[in-house]
């Protein structure tokens, strides 16, 4: 492209005013297309929010051929729904074998391969699938054993991807209001994504700073994503919502020695000294070193992987 424009240019005489005209507009998009599609200001922003991710949910947005295969756009993946075949085998033994009650749903719960040209693959017994999907329900799965079947009236998620965790849940919980957390054009397409589908449960749209922090949540759940804040919107998070929530179930990409994310992150240490009491579990699977999950407010219910 650069090339093309560049051979444009030298078809004009030297010192004409149209080759002038051009060159400054050619500057103008090589400039602009330098420039980073990113939410927040450097240093208040995620892992995710660091130009091309944004940029393709954005797409997905505002035009439908992008919409019908935003899950397979590579600047997407970079991000979300790159869970491999075997993760996915793994996350179906354990619902398997943990929430059996599961097995007969997976016709309503494949309804979240429908639209964005996922990769799916068979797995024995259940057909095809696709493996992101088989990680959303084995959440749905830890949270039912951590929390019981009723996982209360408000739940909060925070960094929600296309809502496809929200979609799996609405199939085996109860739930009154489910708030949303994130990024702006992030939470557009979450909204296009879940109103494609009819859901039992009501969602709510948030950025961080829309929200008065004035919700004592019943449950709060963030899956590798509070975890790719930098510090101060971890702190932020911290106070508006999790630290009230009764309930929390946090899977961690940061906080450890080990963990794939090190810059600006609270540590282990720094989260215990800031969230209620929790317990911290073994990642199963584990798909990183020092990778982990936060849990709180489990009452009497053991997890069976609880250490
Ligand atoms: C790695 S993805 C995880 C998505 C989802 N939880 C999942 O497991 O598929 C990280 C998520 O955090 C979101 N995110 C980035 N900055 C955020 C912010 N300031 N507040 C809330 N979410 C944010 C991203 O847009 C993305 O949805």
């Amino acid at each position: 492209m650069k090339k093309k424009l560049a051979n444009l240019l030298r078809r004009y005489p030297r010192a004409s005013r149209s080759r002038d005209v051009l060159r400054k507009f050619l500057s103008t998009i090589f400039t602009a297309s330098k420039v980073k599609d990113c939410v927040g200001v450097a240093g208040n922003r995620s892992i995710s929010d660091e130009g091309s991710y944004i940029t393709a949910v954005k797409e997905a947005i505002g035009n439908c051929r992008a919409f019908y295969k935003f899950k397979c756009e590579p600047r997407y993946i970079q991000i979300l729904e790159h869970v491999s075949q075997d993760q996915g085998a793994m996350y179906l033994e354990i619902i398997r074998t943990e929430s059996p009650i599961f097995m007969d749903k997976f016709n309503e719960f494949k309804e979240n391969d429908i639209i964005g040209g996922t990769k799916t693959f068979c797995y024995p017994g259940i057909g095809d699938i696709s493996p992101s999907t088989l990680r959303y329900i084995k959440v749905a799965s830890d949270l039912r054993i951590f929390f019981g079947e009723r996982l209360g009236d408000r739940i909060a998620e925070i960094g929600v991807g296309y809502g496809g965790q929200l979609l799996i849940m609405d199939k085996v919980c109860s739930c009154t209001q489910y708030d949303l957390f994130d990024l702006p054009p992030v939470l557009e397409l979450a909204s296009k994504y879940l109103e494609s589908h009819t859901l039992n449960t009501a969602y709510h749209l948030f950025t961080l700073n829309q929200h008065r922090g004035d919700v004592e949540y019943d449950l709060v759940i963030s899956n590798y994503a509070f975890s790719e804040l930098p510090s101060r919107l971890q702190l932020m998070y911290i106070k508006k919502i999790i630290s009230k929530a009764k309930r929390g179930y946090l899977t961690m990409n940061s906080g450890k020695g080990n963990s794939a994310f090190q810059e600006d992150k609270l540590s282990l240490a720094d989260l215990k000294q800031v969230l209620p009491a929790f317990e911290v579990l073994p990642e199963n699977p584990l798909t990183h070193a020092g990778n982990y999950v936060i849990v709180w407010g489990c009452g009497h219910q053991k997890h069976p992987r609880s250490v």
